[in-house]
């Protein structure tokens, strides 16, 4: 369902926004270039991140970015309970357009990181799991020069382009963390697939998709 939402509302992009159609999309391969957080206020929140990567190399693509740092959380368990809420910005003309894309979940928030960013909880949460339980408590979860996968197994292709996505978690009204990830989304060079042969049959297929869910994103 989750994953459904976010292939949709980045068709969607695609059909609305003028510009966009213009921009190429297909599949992808994602990397983080930054990570940080966006407390407000600059007061710390329970689960915060500090985390360090190495550069892409677009000539070695297949060659994961690996990364150093750590997660840390003082309070509040990470589990089912928790919602979670992205919003993604997405660089045009030099400068961020923000609210691109804005996804929200009510709960589920171990599950939703598990199921859309498999390579993010491989490396950080997997080790801590219990039983298979997604629940994690307050704790330090490190990682070191661990390689790192930000590509989306639910949504095989994606409009090429710059993103910086402002990830929230919290339970009712607390807030437990605001962590940003910038990234890009680059052509995937080995595979060279349909997708451009039939590139106008995708946009209709988009557009009316758009138009009879309009609702959903
Ligand atoms: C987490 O990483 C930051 C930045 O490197 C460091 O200052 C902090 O001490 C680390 N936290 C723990 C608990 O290791």
């Amino acid at each position: 369902m989750a994953s459904t939402l976010v292939a949709l509302a980045l068709m969607c992009s695609v059909g609305i926004h003028g510009r966009a159609i213009n921009s190429v999309i297909g599949p992808y391969i994602a990397y983080a270039e930054r990570y940080y957080m966006c407390e407000p206020d600059n007061r710390p929140l329970p689960w915060r991140w500090w985390v360090r990567t190495t550069h892409f190399n677009p000539v070695r693509p297949k060659v994961l970015p690996r990364i150093t740092g750590n997660m840390t959380s003082t309070s509040g368990d990470l589990d089912d309970s928790v919602w979670v809420k992205t919003i993604v910005d997405v660089r045009s003309n030099n400068q961020w357009k923000e609210n691109a894309f804005v996804f929200k979940f009510n709960n589920k928030a171990c599950q939703i990181a598990k199921v859309n960013s498999p390579g993010w909880y491989e490396v950080v949460l997997k080790k801590r799991e219990v039983k298979g339980a997604c629940i994690f408590k307050p704790g330090v979860y490190e990682f070191h020069d661990a390689p790192i996968d930000w590509n989306f197994p639910n949504v095989p292709i994606m409009p090429y382009g710059h993103y910086r996505a402002r990830v929230m978690i919290g339970k009712a009204e607390n807030l437990y963390a605001c962590w940003v990830i910038e990234a890009k989304a680059v052509p995937k060079v080995d595979q060279h697939f349909h997708l451009y042969g039939s590139y106008p049959i995708y946009l209709t297929a988009f557009a009316q998709m758009c138009g009879s869910n309009r609702g959903l994103a």
